[in-house]
């Protein structure tokens, strides 16, 4: 289940995105006539568009209750004609149907191959037909970080944040059995959801009774990837069971328990808690280790709405850019934007392929992309030599080398920098640094055997040199190549009774990138050839050799530093090197869209989270109930439990109204009060500063996007006029993809009326206008100031207005291009209001041509 090595080196050693990795799927790799799985939209609405959305009613009971059967009835009726269709068209035997959607498409999903694609094509009724794409998944501290418990859940209190709103989390499943996710004892859940109709699938690891109150509802999507190869019975388990770990850590992020103990390995890294910890969870897994598929993923959507979920969170998306359709006209973005027309609001995370630009998973405006980033929270671990030297490295590793005796080891660690402060002089030898060192390679059994210096295997190491030491592992050919693991290391130096383990960087292959991980026996990575230089050369110096390169008497020292006490205060957030930038693009040729993507930033950087113990995904983090892990896949749900705050406390409002509120109140300075800072490269500390390509409106910030003042709205009419006004889009791809047909009226993309402006190519001037809304309850007067972009003149009509609560305001705003320039460049218009209201747009503008 791992991806075929790359030739990059980056790809190759990038240790915590191998975790991501690991979650990839099997390519399914089929000649011309064998099966594949097809999705099919055909003519008509769903039944959420046909009087069967329970959303639009949710007041009367009643109402709900017709609309509920009605749901019923039109369901049958589709199922039926789906398979009438299917008969007519196609031979029996050739095909298998997987699914019928119903709620938010009038659509199926089949295995067959491509010869009865081609007579579907051709028959009548039939909208759009794609092929089923591989789908990938992309503390706690960071409530603290973001301050919620001082902002939006001062009030009422974190026990109530999120009260009686449902998050669809759409993974690979979840542990029911978790402390983030038990009933609370004294202040247990009601079944007061009168919208939500979940059901609990059973099934293996799911015992009746894992829906509990706070997990509301648990299903699981699996037909598409029963047809594309058969599962592992023993880690694909058709059950919502979370056999991989992802599901568990993105549900308690947005929605976990309030002040959930982390203790990892005994020790105790704090309390961790959800976004809208009171917020309930409702499970849709379509992802399995061995396989995910668009089919499944679109079956869990689909159903995820017609239960009612209020928000929607995907951490996860397509392995690549769509080749044959449009970005925003993909069947998954289509699935997506009917389901923000049910009045869901969805979040998804922006993509693990940064820092390239133009390298989202995530495009269309009715989606809220998030891009991830630091928190000022650092775990740091030392090697520290016996000549003094202290070399930095990563690991949560508990110390090895000083006498505990003497005082505890937190106070070690703050005297550390007094002790050792003279790298050069031995100022050492009282007892604290313990442990023989050896390289891995000395201690081999046989000469030049790559398993031996990357300790890979017991029997190729000698016991009585490794056990007592800190054995130093190499990365080498093995771990270039993807066949060798960091669990290896850990089991094997761990059988050998070593004290400890070095994970070096090799001069041979360059730096590494290495993430924090809980290891069983103290370790520490060294993902940085220069320390390792230092080490080599240490180690070289006490080293006594023979003339033909053996070791005669190993001299050298060192003792691993507790590692997995976190230091605070880091310059924060900085966006994480990993995330997906934009500009957005519309096909797969990289052609410029019109929309900002990502729009928002949140923390997705070493965050604690909620882990499936049984997890298949490596044996590394087997048995563990938490995980500190790195992507957007992290990202994405702080944005989710953010929302379901808000939905709690407007309940009516649209979900682009709750994305308007976000974006616009995001803060674009970190802790210092500087600019936010994008990170530019995994290994140096490369940093510039942040556009809105890499963080949207910028991090986050619940307690201002609860009172934003003003919100901009749009609704599906308005998404497919913008879908019609799109450059050389054929206005037929439009209607087949969407149902919809495109009126006439003359627009552009950038009349959408969301809260950024981006012109990918400004030639002379354009007139772009937003309606904003007073969501406050009192009069406020606004002043309009603008930030243009280099090379761009903009002037606002009107420079400042009045605006009564609930009412609406036009903003018209003439873009002039005065210099050319060969890149974007940003700037933004600010909406000052009397009450303190500050409303944000950026502006990202590329002036092409004067006139
Ligand atoms: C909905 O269907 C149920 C069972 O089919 C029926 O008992 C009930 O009367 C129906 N309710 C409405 C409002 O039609
Ligand atoms: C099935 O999964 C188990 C448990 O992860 C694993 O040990 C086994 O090798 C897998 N079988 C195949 C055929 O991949
Ligand atoms: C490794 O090679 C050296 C000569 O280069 C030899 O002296 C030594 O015995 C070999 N060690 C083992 C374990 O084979
Ligand atoms: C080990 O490999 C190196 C380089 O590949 C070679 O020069 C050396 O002779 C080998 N030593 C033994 C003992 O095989
Ligand atoms: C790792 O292997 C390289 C050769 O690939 C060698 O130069 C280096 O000394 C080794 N480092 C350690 C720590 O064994
Ligand atoms: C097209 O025009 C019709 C009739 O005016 C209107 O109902 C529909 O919403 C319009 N569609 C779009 C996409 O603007
Ligand atoms: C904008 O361009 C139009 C022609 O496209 C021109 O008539 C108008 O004067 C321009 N406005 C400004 C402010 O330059
Ligand atoms: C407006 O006032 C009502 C009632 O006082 C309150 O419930 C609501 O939260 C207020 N809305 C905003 C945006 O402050």
């Amino acid at each position: 289940m791992i991806n075929k090595p790359t030739p990059t080196f980056r790809a190759a050693s990038s240790f915590f995105l191998l975790l991501l990795v690991h979650l990839s799927f099997l390519k399914v790799v089929i000649s011309k006539e064998e099966r594949e799985n097809y999705i099919v939209l055909l003519e008509g609405e769903g039944a959420a568009f046909n009087g069967g959305s329970q959303i639009a009613f949710p007041a009367n009971a009643a109402l709900r209750e017709t609309a509920r059967n009605h749901s019923a009835v039109i369901r049958t009726e589709m199922v039926k004609s789906h398979d009438q269709f299917l008969m007519n068209n196609l031979e029996s035997g050739s095909y298998k149907k997987l699914y019928s959607f119903h709620h938010l498409v009038n659509a199926f999903a089949l295995h067959t191959t491509p010869s009865q694609v081609e007579k579907i094509n051709k028959a009548k009724g039939v909208r759009l037909i794609e092929k089923d794409r591989c789908m990938k998944l992309m503390t706690t501290y960071t409530p603290q970080f973001l301050g919620l418990p001082t902002g939006p859940w001062s009030k009422g209190g974190k026990s109530r944040a999120g009260e009686g709103v449902v998050i669809g989390i759409v993974d690979t499943g979840i542990y029911p059995f978790h402390r983030s996710f038990t009933n609370h004892p004294f202040d247990p859940y009601c079944s007061d959801l009168p919208r939500f109709t979940g059901t609990c699938d059973t099934g293996p690891f799911f015992p009746i009774g894992s829906c509990n109150g706070k997990i509301v509802s648990a299903r699981f999507f699996s037909a598409g990837a029963l047809a594309v190869m058969p599962l592992n019975a023993s880690r694909d388990y058709l059950s919502p069971f979370d056999a991989s770990g992802h599901g568990s850590h993105v549900a308690a992020v947005a929605a976990g328990n309030s002040d959930v103990p982390v203790i990892v390995d005994g020790f105790n890294y704090g309390s961790a808690s959800g976004m809208a910890p009171r917020a309930r969870i409702a499970v849709y897994k379509a992802i399995y280790p061995d396989v995910g598929t668009l089919v499944d993923v679109v079956a869990a959507i689909d159903q995820a709405v017609s239960d009612g979920v209020d928000v929607m969170t995907l951490s996860i998306g397509p392995d690549e850019t769509p080749q044959d359709t449009l970005t925003f006209l993909s069947v998954l973005d289509i699935i997506l934007l009917l389901a923000q027309r049910a009045g869901v609001f969805v979040v998804q995370a922006a993509g693990n392929k940064g820092p390239s630009p133009s390298t989202l998973v995530s495009f269309s405006p009715w989606i809220m992309t998030v891009a991830a980033s630091s928190t000022d929270r650092t775990y740091s671990a030392t090697l520290v030599l016996g000549n003094g030297l202290q070399l930095q490295g990563v690991g949560l590793s508990e110390l090895a080398g000083f006498n505990i005796s003497i005082s505890p080891p937190w106070n070690m660690f703050i005297k550390l920098p007094l002790i050792f402060g003279h790298p050069t002089g031995p100022t050492l030898g009282n007892g604290f640094l313990k442990y023989r060192l050896v390289f891995a390679k000395d201690a081999a059994k046989v000469n030049n055997s790559t398993l031996a210096d990357e300790c890979q295997e017991p029997k190729a190491l000698q016991e009585g040199l490794v056990r007592g030491s800190i054995v130093v592992c190499n990365f080498s050919s093995g771990f270039y190549r993807r066949t060798s693991t960091l669990d290896a290391i850990l089991a094997t130096t761990k059988s050998l009774g070593a004290m400890g383990f070095v994970f070096a960087a090799n001069p041979t292959y360059g730096d590494f990138v290495a993430e924090p991980i809980t290891f069983s026996i103290p370790g520490i990575m060294i993902p940085s050839v220069s320390s390792v230089e230092a080490l080599m050369q240490y180690y070289a110096e006490k080293t006594v050799r023979n003339e033909k390169g053996v070791v005669l008497n190993y001299g050298a020292q060192a003792s691993i530093v507790e590692g997995r006490r976190a230091k605070y205060g880091d310059e924060a957030p900085v966006v994480s090197s990993f995330s997906s930038r934009g500009p957005d693009i519309i096909d797969a040729h990289l052609s410029l869209a019109d929309v900002l993507k990502p729009d928002i930033l949140a923390p997705g950087h070493q965050v604690w989270s909620a882990w499936s113990p049984t997890s298949a995904i490596g044996s590394i983090l087997t048995g563990y109930n938490f995980a500190l892990l790195s992507g957007t896949s992290m990202a994405c749900p702080h944005v989710a439990g953010i929302a379901a705050l808000l939905k709690h406390s407007y309940p009516s409002w649209s979900p682009s109204m709750i994305a308007s509120a976000m974006i616009t109140t995001a803060s674009k300075n970190d802790n210092k009060g500087k600019p936010i800072m994008a990170a530019q490269s995994p290994f140096a500390n490369e940093y510039q500063p942040a556009t809105p390509f890499d963080f949207g409106g910028g991090l986050i910030n619940a307690a201002a996007a609860l009172h934003p003042g003003l919100v901009v709205n749009s609704g599906f009419e308005d998404y497919i006029s913008f879908l019609c006004s799109l450059p050389n889009v054929n206005q037929e791809t439009v209607r087949t993809a969407t149902g919809r047909a495109c009126n006439n009226s003359k627009r552009f993309p950038s009349d959408l009326n969301i809260p950024s402006i981006t012109i990918s190519a400004l030639v002379g001037n354009i007139t772009v206008q937003r309606t904003f809304k007073n969501v406050e309850n009192r009069t406020e007067t606004y002043l309009c100031s603008v930030l243009p972009p280099e090379g761009v003149e903009i002037r606002v009509f009107p420079t400042s207005f009045t605006i009564d609560t609930q009412l609406t305001q036009d903003l018209k705003m003439e873009l002039k291009a005065t210099k050319l320039l060969d890149a974007f460049s940003f700037g933004e218009i600010l909406l000052t209001g009397s009450l303190d209201h500050i409303v944000r747009i950026p502006l990202s503008v590329f002036p092409v041509s004067l006139t």
